[in-house]
């Protein structure tokens, strides 16, 4: 009788200030953060300002998941797709990281955060690979939520990437055609060390994934919001993390 007791004592779950369950967060959000651009056409300001208004927002959103608990959060910050941008909003974009970590490391150490980073960093400018470099290094001890960026990300790309290695492997002698699963699949992505995203957020309107963790997502729950990446706030962010407590996750099952 206790045994039972206890068993459903500990099944109760703990609700948050902010009414979420604990227990059912997702462990992995990823977020894809558009309508800067709108944001700053809609003030009557450049691009750029839209753009840095967005990674101002993207502090408080990271100090948000960590206050929440979530575990894991993945940041499309640029696109493979990116480059055909105006070649000065691309620069721009690509001095914004020197620009957040210069001011977020040291509380982001503090967190324990781990930052990471996917997507192809190599192809990245000299000074934006430096600070990648930088950023992983102060954060490699960090044993708190990881806060992943895709820079110079493109799922197409990943998966590209996964085959032809594995190929090579093949080729190599080291493998054969039906060692390769699911699986062993996803450890050849840039996303081995994660799991899978259980929620992705996409702001200002837009209703499609752009490439982003497309084999990751197969089975995530998405959702949608008018708000542009700038306005996205806490309370946003709880609306988006209630309405995913209420979703009924059937991965193709019948519960
Ligand atoms: C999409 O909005 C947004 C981007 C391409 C850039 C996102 C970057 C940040 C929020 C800051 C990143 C910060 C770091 C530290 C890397 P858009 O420009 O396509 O907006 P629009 O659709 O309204 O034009």
């Amino acid at each position: 009788m206790v045994p039972k007791l206890l068993a459903r004592f500990r099944k109760k779950p703990r609700e948050l200030a902010s009414g979420l369950l604990a227990e059912n967060l997702p462990a992995h959000l990823a977020i894809i953060m558009d309508g800067n651009g709108r944001w700053a056409n809609r003030r009557g300001l450049p691009r750029f300002a839209g753009h840095h208004a967005g990674m101002k927002r993207l502090r408080q959103v990271i100090r948000d998941c960590d206050e929440l608990g979530i575990r894991c959060l993945t940041l499309y910050a640029f696109s493979t797709e990116n480059w055909k941008r105006p070649a000065d909003e691309v620069e721009y974009l690509m001095r914004l990281p020197a620009e957040f970590f210069a001011t977020e490391i040291d509380e982001l150490v503090d967190r324990g955060v781990r930052v990471r980073f996917i997507g192809d960093t190599a192809k990245l400018p000299p000074h934006t690979q430096e600070i990648v470099a930088k950023t992983l290094e102060r954060t490699r001890n960090s044993q708190g939520m990881i806060v992943n960026f895709a820079l110079n990300y493109g799922g197409r790309a990943e998966i590209i990437a996964a085959a032809k290695s594995f190929a090579l492997e093949v080729a190599a002698g080291r493998a054969s055609a039906e060692d390769l699963s699911e699986e062993r699949f996803s450890e050849l992505l840039s996303t081995c060390h994660l799991p899978d995203p259980d929620l992705v957020i996409r702001t200002s309107g837009e209703l499609r994934m752009s490439n982003f963790l497309i084999w990751q997502a197969a089975y995530a729950e998405l959702w949608f919001t008018d708000v542009l990446w700038p306005d996205f706030t806490r309370d946003v962010l709880i609306q988006a993390l209630r309405d995913f407590q209420g979703r009924k996750r059937r991965f193709g099952g019948l519960k």
